[in-house]
């Protein structure tokens, strides 16, 4: 469906480049939920925004985006936004607060789908919003008037009523409470399973509620994947020993590695305008070597899953 390699996206600066995404490189298969986590300022905006849209002070570096054969890094800014909502559609981090607060949603969803939608749209929408526990007069309100809650099911409806193949929602819980959040994962995976879209790239530094949903999770550290691999794998058995501190720092989560005594997080991540050498995670790392100082770790494969460790490189 989607293929990342090698993408190197930095942010042009007055002091240098910020290496915020820089070498990731993973597929999004058809029907599959992917989560993506870690923590903040690890690059995970960054990624997704770019893929669909980019934008300075964004500079694309290296790399290649490939959706339906084509590589979205070399068509024009015209083309990338045909693909936008009919292809792949993005909520960006914070965009339930964003919405015009001067239109009602009807006035927001014909903006967003002139041009672009068959039939009635607006039936369509009244029908989307009842699926996910709505009431249709939704389309008469403004955003202020509704909660977050709904305010979020309301931004997801609307990004995928021109039924993408891939939808990408970043930190789209984040702001929520606990039982809303558990709707809203309800919701996408639901538009999954009715097809309403294809696959999802679902974004949160919240790994407890990816694993609800996700079918693989790929972490990120400073820019860079430190593992992915199948959701039961990298949380119940996770190899990287950031994946490890990581989950160790869920108390939900991490209520199952009491026995390891493992350290936890130390430290603060590297700023990204210079990053450290060799594997980045290595000056907080427990178990880091002379090797993890010299020299960045290649891609390792374990089972189903890819980890960027010299632990499991086999050398
Ligand atoms: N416009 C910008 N100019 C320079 N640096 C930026 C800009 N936007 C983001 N960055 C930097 O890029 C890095 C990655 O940021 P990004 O927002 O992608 O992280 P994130 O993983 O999404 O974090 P969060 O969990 O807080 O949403 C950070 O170091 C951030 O400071
Ligand atoms: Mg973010």
């Amino acid at each position: 469906m989607l293929r990342v390699e090698d993408l190197r996206v930095y942010y042009k600066t007055l002091s240098g480049y910020v290496r915020a995404v820089d070498g990731v490189t993973f597929t999004l298969s058809k029907g599959e939920i992917l989560g993506i986590a870690g923590e903040s300022g690890s690059g995970k905006s960054t990624l997704v925004n770019y893929i669909i849209l980019p934008k300075p002070p964004m500079v694309r570096i290296a790399g290649s985006i490939v959706y339906r054969g084509i590589d979205l890094t070399s068509i024009t800014p015209g083309e990338l936004s045909k693909i936008r909502y009919t292809g792949i559609s993005i909520v960006p981090q914070y965009a339930m607060d964003a919405l015009s607060p001067t239109k009602r949603i009807r006035a927001i969803i014909r903006d967003l789908t002139r041009g672009r939608a068959e039939g009635d749209i607006e039936e369509k929408a009244r029908e989307r919003l009842r699926m996910v526990g709505l009431p249709g007069d939704v389309l008469d309100r403004y955003p202020i008037e509704l909660s977050g809650g709904m305010r979020q099911r309301v931004v997801l409806v609307i990004s995928t009523l021109l039924d993408p193949d891939v939808l990408i929602a970043d930190e789209v819980t984040s702001a929520l409470d606990v039982t809303m959040q558990r709707a809203v994962l309800e919701m996408l995976a639901s538009f999954r399973d009715t097809g309403i879209v294809r696959s999802i790239i679902l974004v949160s530094h919240d790994i407890a509620a990816l694993y609800q949903v996700a079918d693989r999770i790929m972490i990120m550290y400073a820019g860079k994947i430190s593992e992915i691999g199948p959701a039961e794998e990298v949380i119940g058995d996770p190899l990287h020993p950031y994946t490890r501190a990581l989950i160790d720092s869920v108390p939900r989560l991490g209520v199952r590695y009491k026995t390891r005594r493992l350290t936890g997080l130390k430290g603060e991540p590297p700023r990204l305008a210079s990053p450290p050498t060799g594997c980045r995670f290595h000056p907080r790392c427990s178990v880091a070597e002379e090797r993890c100082r010299a020299r960045e770790p290649p891609p390792a494969r374990v089972g189903k899953r890819t980890v960027y460790c010299w632990l499991y490189t086999g050398g």
